[in-house]
């Protein structure tokens, strides 16, 4: 409660003070990709819509909901280790505060997680992420708080990921945004548990999508990423193809119409969806920026097999060879996994020798982890974890060498930035990036956000391009 006189020009209140109740402070901490992320800014955006108040620290949240990954166990571990301790001091300090577990680890743990962690009061599964705000009205007004667990899946919640955080200070000013356009996968990787946290491959309707990204440039936004776990399966099943265009193709065409709108990406794509439509797309809209995150996982055919992939490493290189026949400057960076059980060395090697042939700009680099219910998980031969260490730190070395001259055969070109924002490391330079998806550091000012500007390349970092665009009068 805080007393709300000062500001109130209501001459009573000089006689009679008033208190009233301020809005209940929600700090929402995102754990994994940039589907979670996505998800906590429309649930965000949902409650601050609601009344509540989005806090950037969980110090004095009233609130507390972590948004978890289950992708690896270091992520599930790293959540409930936060979990615990928010309990063991939130609860000293304000024994009335909410605390929630919402997402994919929310989803396939369910009501275990309360019965591990009984001073739980909220599990919010992948399908439920816009039913938050009614749950925590329940909770806030019950005087007898009983947890709540919802996990069910419900038809149509493909849909509900569509608010907008605009309100905030920095947020006004976005420039870059992510568009969900389906959620799920029927994959099934052999490793992956993004299946089971996210159920099967639901698409939104193109004109519901093209109709949020219409509403994100009037508030001034340039460039969006369209977003989901398998992007080019979007529509299969909805919409299926039309006149030698995927349905992902005809969502991408449709996007691309939006005027005032420069810049188009995805993510993230399978190797299989890039067929020659969407090769052939890069080509000739010009909103569809050059770069792409193909994710290739191993570099030998056995071990894709195994992974079920459904692709060869020969095909591998053969879209990287299409893609860079369209767009010679085309960005490229990836996934992979090292250690996946009976991995050889040979196999090993494969992979390394396939990331030297492809030169990706950039590579994450995962240590195989045994997820419960995949099938990698009971596969024979698994790795002595010092193994799998050395062969990531072996890749990793190698990803990063590569990058190093990648971006080095920059320095001395011109590239064409769209501006974002302050640079996090200098706040006094701004930063944005190449079509090619690199990050540029330069001088600027405020005034130049949310604009294309032309610079050279004048070094490189870690990473990170320095540019010059002295071409313009900044003045
Ligand atoms: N298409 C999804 C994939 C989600 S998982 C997306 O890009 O969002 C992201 C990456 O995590 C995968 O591409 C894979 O490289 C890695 N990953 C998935 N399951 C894993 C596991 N069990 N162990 C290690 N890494 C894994
Ligand atoms: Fe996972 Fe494979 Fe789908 S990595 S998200 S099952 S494409």
């Amino acid at each position: 409660m805080s007393a709300s006189t000062q500001l109130n020009p209501d001459p009573l209140a000089k006689l009679e003070p008033r208190t009233e109740p301020s809005a209940p402070r929600v700090f929402i901490k995102t754990y994994g990709c940039q589907m979670n992320e996505r998800d906590s800014e429309a649930v965000a955006a949902q409650l601050q819509e609601k009344g509540y108040e989005i806090a950037s620290s969980d110090r004095d949240a009233d609130i507390i909901l972590l948004n978890t990954c289950s992708v690896r166990d270091a992520a599930e571990q790293k959540a409930i280790g936060k979990m615990q301790n928010l309990i063991a001091q939130t609860r000293r300090e304000r024994p009335n505060a909410v605390l929630g577990f919402m997402g994919c680890m929310a989803q396939s743990r369910g009501k275990d997680l309360i019965d591990q962690l009984p001073d739980l009061d909220l599990v919010v599964g992948t399908q439920k992420f816009h039913r938050v705000g009614d749950h925590l009205d329940q909770l806030l007004k019950s005087e007898n708080r009983q947890p709540i667990c919802d996990t069910e899946a419900e038809v149509g919640s493909e849909s509900t990921i569509r608010e907008h955080l605009f309100t905030g200070k920095s947020a006004a000013k976005a420039v870059t945004a992510f568009v969900s356009i389906m959620q799920g996968c029927n994959q099934y990787c052999s490793f992956c548990i993004v299946p089971y946290t996210r159920g099967k491959e639901r698409s939104r309707p193109i004109e519901e999508i093209v109709d949020e990204v219409r509403g994100l440039v009037d508030q001034g936004v340039r460039e969006v990423t369209l977003l989901g776990q398998i992007v080019t399966s979007y529509g299969k099943r909805e919409i299926g193809s039309k006149n030698g265009l995927s349905a992902f193709t005809q969502l991408i065409e449709a996007t691309h119409e939006v005027e005032g709108l420069e810049r188009i990406r995805f993510t993230s794509p399978h190797p299989k969806g890039y067929q020659d439509d969407l090769i052939e797309a890069y080509g000739r809209l010009p909103k569809l920026c050059e770069s792409a995150h193909l994710p290739l996982q191993s570099g030998s055919n056995s071990m894709l097999k195994k992974m079920k992939r459904g692709y060869t490493r020969e095909r591998f290189l053969e879209i990287i060879h299409k893609l860079r026949q369209v767009r010679p400057d085309m960005g490229m960076t990836t996934d992979i996994i090292v250690g996946f059980p009976g991995e050889t060395e040979e196999e090993f090697q494969e992979t390394i020798d396939l990331c030297r042939k492809v030169e990706f700009d950039n590579a994450y680099v995962f240590k195989y982890s045994p997820r419960k219910g995949t099938p990698a998980s009971e596969m024979p031969d698994p790795l002595p974890q010092e193994l799998i260490e050395e062969r990531h730190a072996i890749l990793l070395n190698e990803i990063n060498q590569i990058a190093k001259r990648k971006y080095e055969q920059f320095v001395g070109r011109e590239v064409e930035v769209l501006v974002e924002g302050p640079s996090r490391r200098n706040p006094n330079r701004m930063m944005g990036r190449t079509r090619c998806h690199k990050i540029v550091v330069f001088e600027a000012n405020e005034r130049f956000r949310g604009q294309l500007m032309k610079m050279k390349i004048e070094s490189a970092g870690a990473f990170t391009l320095y540019g010059n665009p002295a071409i313009l009068n900044l003045d």
